[in-house]
C-alpha cells in the first residue's frame, strides 16, 4: 500500500501527465468546536477511476465529501478542482464548480410532489436553456441508463427504495457531470438492490467515463466498485490500496472493519482513545 505518486499518494498518473488531479485535497483539517474530524487530509482523485473511502459511522466521510463540493470549508489546507484552488471561492463562484459534480447523498430525497421524470428534469430546467423536447429526451436517456425508462410519470411514493435511489442517480447525472460523488449509496438497501447500485456505479464509470468517489461502510460495495480504497480512521487515512491489499492487510483496525468483527473492533477501541463522538452520517 505504498505511495506511488509523490504529491498524490496512491495515484498512478505519470508525473509527466500535464493534467492536474481532477480533485485534490491538500492538508485539509476540519473541526467542529472541540471535535477534530479531519486532520491534514491529503487526497487526489484519479481521473476516470473510482475512489472509495471507508470508515466507521461518524469518522468524517460525509464531511470529507462536503469539502469537495464547497458545502464545508477547511479550517486549514486547500481544495483544488482541476488544479484550481476553490476553497476560498465565494458562494456565487462555487456554482459553476459544483456543476462539474453529480451527487447522490444518503438522504438525497426526491421531491415527493414531483413525478420521477420531473425530478430528473429539475436540474436541467433550473440550470439550462434547453427546450422541453430536449429535456424530455435527456430525461428518458438518463432513466434508461439506470434501467428505469418508462417510469417517468410515477410518483416517488410508488417506487421502491432501490428505484428511488436510481431516479436520484439519474437526476445526479442529468447535467453530464465529470465527477460523481456517492455518499453511502447502498445504505438501507437489501443485498440485491445494493448490488444493482454497485453495478450502476461501475456502468456509469465505464459508459460516461466519469471520476467517482464513494464513501461507504458497506465493504461488499467498496470491494466491488473500487479501483482504490482508503480507510478513514480518527481523522486520518490509515490504509490506502486496492481491495486485495485490504483483504490481505494485517492492520487490526483494517481487519476489524473489513471483516465486521465487533470483538476486534471493541478490543481495538479499548487500546485507543475514545472514538469521536456523534453518529451522524
Ligand atoms: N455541520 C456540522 N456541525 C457540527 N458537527 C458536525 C457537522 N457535520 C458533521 N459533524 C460531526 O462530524 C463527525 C463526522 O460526521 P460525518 O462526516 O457525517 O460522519 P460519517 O463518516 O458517518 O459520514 C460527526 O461526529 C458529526 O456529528
Ligand atoms: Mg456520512
Amino acid at each position: 500500500m505504498a505511495a506511488r505518486h509523490q504529491r498524490c499518494p496512491g495515484v498512478t498518473t505519470a508525473m509527466s501527465d500535464p493534467q492536474p488531479p481532477i480533485v485534490e485535497l491538500r492538508g485539509v483539517s476540519k473541526s467542529f468546536g472541540r471535535l477534530h474530524v479531519l486532520h491534514e487530509i491529503d487526497l487526489c482523485l484519479e481521473r476516470g477511476k473510482t475512489t472509495v473511502v471507508i470508515g466507521e459511522s461518524g469518522t468524517g466521510k460525509s464531511v470529507l465529501l462536503k469539502h469537495m463540493l464547497g458545502l464545508l470549508h477547511p479550517d486549514k489546507g486547500q481544495v483544488y478542482v482541476d488544479g484550481r484552488r476553490v476553497d476560498k471561492l465565494r458562494e456565487k463562484e462555487w456554482v459553476p464548480v459544483r456543476r462539474r459534480f453529480g451527487y447522490l447523498f444518503q438522504m438525497g430525497a426526491l421531491f415527493d410532489s414531483f413525478t420521477a421524470g420531473q425530478n430528473v428534469a429539475f436540474p436541467l430546467q433550473e440550470h439550462t436553456n434547453k427546450s422541453d423536447a430536449e429535456i424530455t429526451e435527456i430525461v428518458a436517456r438518463k432513466l434508461a441508463l439506470v434501467g428505469l425508462d418508462g417510469i417517468q410519470s410515477k410518483m416517488p411514493g410508488e417506487l421502491s427504495g432501490g428505484q428511488r435511489k436510481r431516479v436520484a442517480l439519474a437526476r445526479a447525472i442529468a447535467m453530464d457531470p465529470d465527477i460523481i460523488v456517492y455518499d453511502e449509496p447502498t445504505t438501507g438497501l437489501d443485498p440485491i438492490r445494493s448490488d444493482t447500485i454497485n453495478d450502476l456505479i461501475i456502468k456509469l464509470k465505464n459508459e460516461l467515463a466519469v471520476t467517482s468517489v464513494v464513501v461507504t461502510h458497506d465493504m461488499v460495495s467498496a470491494f466491488k466498485v473500487a479501483d482504490r480504497v482508503l480507510m478513514l480512521h480518527q481523522g486520518r487515512f490509515i490504509a490506502d490500496g486496492t481491495a486485495d491489499d485490504f483483504r490481505r492487510s494485517t492492520d487490526p483496525r483494517v481487519q476489524a472493519f473489513v471483516t465486521g468483527d465487533a470483538d476486534l473492533q471493541m478490543s481495538h477501541l479499548d487500546q485507543t482513545e475514545a472514538p469521536q463522538g456523534g453518529t451522524a452520517s
